[in-house]
């Protein structure tokens, strides 16, 4: 195999990322990193020392700059754990998402966590995920691919992960949430969702998740063969 690279993966909440991330990941021996799942360990930090994200955002930020952490694998899967506790079950908590958002607009929080973002993804053979990763925090990746589907197909999806614990949850319901999301992340100030100027958009309607993961393995050999040429 040829010289081993790094891959920035955005796109909006529910087009596919992490999954596909995780399967390039493991096709191409990579190190993957999630960085929402950082976002939602501050957001679940800031929680349970009873900070709110209108009145205490410096001490949001200090949380931020101070937390140390890493990836594990446990069980075939990798978990987040911060400050050396595995905090894989409370970072998916729906009410910890749902803080996750405001508290990534906060712009201390996205200065702390830059520095942490970078020393995770140092050395090459990672694919980092996330919002921003292709724009703001590794802006030299040698693969973009800004990977997003329609605001429908991907309520529809959602829907179908939600159904397994929220028999009750509409379509509309999970579709005026995601349209809401979509909205909050594009339009803050700092750093708000949008596409690199470099970065290869996928819209992922109708395509296969494999599909999908082959498609950006395709544009990683592409690159290697390139510049290894
Ligand atoms: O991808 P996710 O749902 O786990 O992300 C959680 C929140 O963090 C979401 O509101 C977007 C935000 N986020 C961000 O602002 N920048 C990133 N690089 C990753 C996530």
């Amino acid at each position: 195999m040829g010289r081993k690279l790094t891959i920035a993966i955005d796109g909006p909440a529910g087009g596919g990322k992490s999954s596909v991330a995780r399967g390039v990941a493991e096709r191409l021996g990579y190190v993957y990193v999630d960085t929402g799942a950082i976002y939602r360990a501050v957001a679940y930090l800031a929680m349970e020392a009873g900070l709110s994200v209108e009145q205490d955002a410096e001490e949001i930020g200090a949380l931020a700059g101070e937390m140390s952490v890493e990836f594990r694998r446990v069980d075939d899967a990798q978990h987040i754990f911060v400050d050396g506790a595995d905090l894989e079950e409370q970072v998916r908590l729906p009410e910890v998402g749902a803080m996750s958002s405001p508290v990534s607009a906060l712009p201390r929080v996205r200065e702390s966590l830059l520095s942490v973002q970078r020393e995770l993804a140092r050395g090459a053979g990672c694919i980092v995920e996330g919002r921003d990763i292709g724009t703001v925090v590794l802006p030299d990746a040698e693969v973009k691919v800004f990977l997003t589907a329609s605001a429908e197909e991907r309520a529809r999806r959602r829907l179908l992960q939600l159904r397994e614990k929220h028999p009750d949850v509409t379509f509309e319901e999970v579709l005026a949430n995601q349209i809401e999301r979509d909205r909050r992340d594009s339009s803050r100030d700092v750093a708000p969702l949008r596409k690199a100027d470099d970065a290869i958009e996928i819209v992922s309607d109708g395509i296969g998740l494999a599909e999908v993961i082959e498609q950006v393995c395709r544009i990683a050999a592409e690159e290697e063969a390139e510049t290894s040429a």
